[in-house]
């Protein structure tokens, strides 16, 4: 992510939405499905204005299948439409619009009833930088489509992208910012791959993730990297740090004297974890009282 954000750049991202929700019928919120609360922006319900929304859990080909469908209730729960989409090979794409025309369908028979002719569905999608708008909208376009950015001077181009007989959307998604406040939110994107290691220390990061596998993906963990003993404590820092140390050994991360170079653990696992290589993982769960099983 190149973006760095400070107060000037988010009042104007949000400028910049709220001139294009005047445009559109519909906002599709984009949330990576593995980390739906830190790929949120804190204040989305501000800034869309109460315009119908459809909110989108994507990565979901990454995220735990039984988690998908717990988040998938909760935001139903809280009054939201939700779909769970893989925008990368395009499951669960194809019911956008037909969801979308569900959430309007009192406005589109309000036309229909004063004989008007329902026009195509406009829509807008929103989401934090690297949580797949533009893989969304080319796939909703069915083919690549020339994204344009959101530098003053470009927007004037923006463009209607036909995606299917009666439903259309900007070229141009509205990018927000995720709640960079609170440090774990920073981690858990940091683990996801959608802000840049640099930004924190890749130790940390790791630590953060290999905490999150012991708590809620052993089984899968220990059979990755053979590991024996399951950590006694999760919230102990030197079990968890054993756990790192012996995955480093494993993987010849040896420093001079034998020992273990954790940034280089670090990164071995953080690559296997983004790749899928720990199976399908979500790292947060809709309610603190429900905790994320197994995957089996
Ligand atoms: P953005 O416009 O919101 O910034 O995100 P973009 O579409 O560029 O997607 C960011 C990365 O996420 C891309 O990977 C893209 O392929 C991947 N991606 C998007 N949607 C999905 C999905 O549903 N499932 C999976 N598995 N991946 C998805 P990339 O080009 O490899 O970029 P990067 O990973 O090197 O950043």
């Amino acid at each position: 992510m190149a973006i760095q954000w400070f107060p000037g750049h988010m009042t104007r991202a949000k400028r910049q939405i709220q001139e294009k929700l005047k445009l559109i019928d519909i906002a599709i919120e984009l949330l990576d499905a593995r980390v739906p609360i830190s790929s949120r922006n804190p204040m989305v319900d501000e800034i869309l204005l109460g315009k119908p929304r459809l909110i989108i859990l994507n990565k979901s080909d990454l995220a735990d299948p039984r988690m998908n469908e717990q988040w998938k209730q909760y935001f139903e729960h809280e009054g939201h439409t939700c779909a769970i989409v893989d925008s990368n090979t395009g499951t669960g794409v194809q019911s956008i619009s037909t969801l979308a025309k569900e959430i309007l369908k009192e406005k589109i028979d309000k036309q229909i009833a004063k004989g008007m002719r329902p026009r195509a569905i406009r829509s807008l999608i929103v989401g934090i930088p690297n949580v797949g708008k533009s893989t969304l909208i080319n796939r909703l376009a069915g083919r690549s489509v020339a994204i344009t950015g959101d530098k003053p001077g470009v927007t004037k181009g923006q463009q209607w992208i036909k995606a299917g007989a009666d439903f259309e959307l900007l070229d141009t998604p509205g990018i927000l910012w995720p709640k960079f406040e609170d440090q774990m939110v920073g981690y858990r994107l940091a683990i996801t791959g959608a802000i840049r290691e640099q930004i924190l220390n890749l130790d940390d990061i790791g630590y953060y993730a290999m905490k999150m596998l012991c708590q809620r993906y052993w089984t899968t963990l220990a059979e990755r990297y053979e590991l024996s003993e399951p950590p006694a404590d999760c919230e102990d820092n030197m079990e968890i740090v054993r756990i790192m140390e012996e995955v480093g050994r494993k993987r010849g991360c040896l420093m001079s004297g034998g020992r273990v170079d954790l940034e280089k653990a670090s990164s071995i696992i953080l690559r296997d974890l983004r790749a899928g290589k720990l199976g399908r993982i979500t790292l947060e769960a809709p309610y603190d009282d429900m905790p994320v099983r197994e995957v089996e």
